[in-house]
């Protein structure tokens, strides 16, 4: 395994902002990954991590070792009554999974489809689309601690999966590398999740677990940029959950306000605040706010991390002011 130095992030981010990694390795296999935690030269060096680098912005240079995770592998482990769980290495490609599965008639992942990125990040944010997340159909997870190279396994409870967050962005961030996530999904009797507007509304209505694969392929490719084409990292900010009374104070005031049900109160769409504020369209130089999807910021070529960030934070202090509401960022920031 090689170890390079000074080496460019530009194809490691779905943003493709230039930033300089003092030291980069790409590791296929757990052992390659414990010898590099014990490489001498390499001690005391901070660590990043990365799969496919579609949901981070750097704003600067990193002055350690970045390790981009490969691990590859799909295994179907064990078959009981209804369901099966299957085991994929951190490096699969996220949508290789998912089709994967949709071709074994595995079913619990097809709302999940075409998620850029790899199964070694999906637990990190516990990564949602279309009525969906990774917690409904987690099974376990092995990761190596960073400090120890101890490999343990996390199961659901220990994960505390909630909304765009899990104990991996909590007290165990950046302490884990993880190597191989299972989840547990149907073989039979599919329970399709129809429940998003978006596909409830769908006409034929899908009855298998590849109508819907392909329907939210198709829905997501009519509104959300391609990072090939356009730099982005999908939503910027996480849609903002206040309490009941201050929704029913923010529709009073704005009727138009879109918003859902969630744990104790409600979500309001970020893309909504973000468009009323003016910002849909809106281009700042090399940056911008998506025309189709306000909530999705993108590099239309040439931008840094830090204009990116910069945009972002003009964006967060007009929601803050029409509103009263902080859009907290969902992209992870270096
Ligand atoms: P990276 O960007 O490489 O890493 C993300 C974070 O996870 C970093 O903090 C990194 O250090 C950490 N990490 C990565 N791998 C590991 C590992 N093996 N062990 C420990 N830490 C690790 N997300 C959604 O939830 N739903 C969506 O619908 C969605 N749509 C998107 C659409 C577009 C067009 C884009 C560009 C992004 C979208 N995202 C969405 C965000 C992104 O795809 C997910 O967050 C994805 O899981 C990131 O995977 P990645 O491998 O690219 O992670
Ligand atoms: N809206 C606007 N203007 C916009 C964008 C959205 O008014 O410019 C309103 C519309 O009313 C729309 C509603 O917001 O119906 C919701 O929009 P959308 O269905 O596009 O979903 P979202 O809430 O913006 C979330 C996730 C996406 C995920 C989709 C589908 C977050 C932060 N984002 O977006 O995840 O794909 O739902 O489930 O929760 C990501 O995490 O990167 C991501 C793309």
């Amino acid at each position: 395994m090689e170890v390079a130095r000074g080496y460019s992030l530009r194809q490691h981010n779905t943003f493709g902002v230039d930033a300089q990694a003092a030291f980069f390795a790409r590791v296929q296999t757990p052992a390659e990954l414990a010898a590099l935690l014990e490489d001498p030269e390499l001690r005391g060096a901070p660590r990043l991590v990365l799969g496919g680098g579609s949901n981070i912005l750097f704003t600067r240079d990193f002055d350690g070792l970045v390790i981009e995770n490969a691990i590859e592998g799909i295994r179907v482990l064990a078959r009981e009554g209804d369901t099966a769980v299957v085991e994929a290495g951190a490096g699969v490609v996220w949508h290789d999974l998912v089709l994967f599965c949709v071709e074994h008639d595995l079913g619990g992942l097809e709302n999940l489809a075409l998620i850029p990125g790899r199964v070694g990040a999906s637990p990190i944010q516990n990564v949602g689309a279309y009525g969906v997340e990774i917690k409904d159909v987690f099974e376990s997870l092995e990761a190596m601690e960073i400090a120890t190279g101890r490999v343990r396994t996390f199961r659901l409870e220990e994960c505390r999966f909630g909304y765009r967050n899990s104990v991996f962005k909590q007290e165990a961030k950046g302490r884990y590398i993880i190597l191989a996530v299972r989840f547990r999904l149907t073989t039979r009797e599919h329970r399709l999740n129809l429940g998003y507007a978006a596909l409830a509304s769908l006409r034929p209505t899908p009855t298998t677990i590849r109508d819907v694969c392909e329907a939210v392929i198709a829905i997501r490719r009519s509104k959300l940029p391609d990072p090939a084409e356009l730099g982005n990292a999908g939503s910027f900010f996480k849609n903002p959950e206040v309490s009941l009374e201050q929704y029913a104070a923010l529709k009073a005031a704005h009727p138009g306000l879109v918003a859902y049900p969630s744990e104790g109160g409600m979500k309001l769409a970020a893309g909504w605040l973000i468009e009323q504020c003016g910002w849909k369209g809106k281009r700042v130089g090399n940056v911008g706010a998506h025309a189709r999807q306000a909530l999705v910021i993108v590099n239309y070529g040439g931008a840094t991390g830090a204009e990116i960030l910069d945009f972002a934070r003009q964006v967060q202090a007009s929601v803050a002011a029409r509103f009263g509401v902080a859009l907290q960022t969902e992209v992870n920031i270096i």
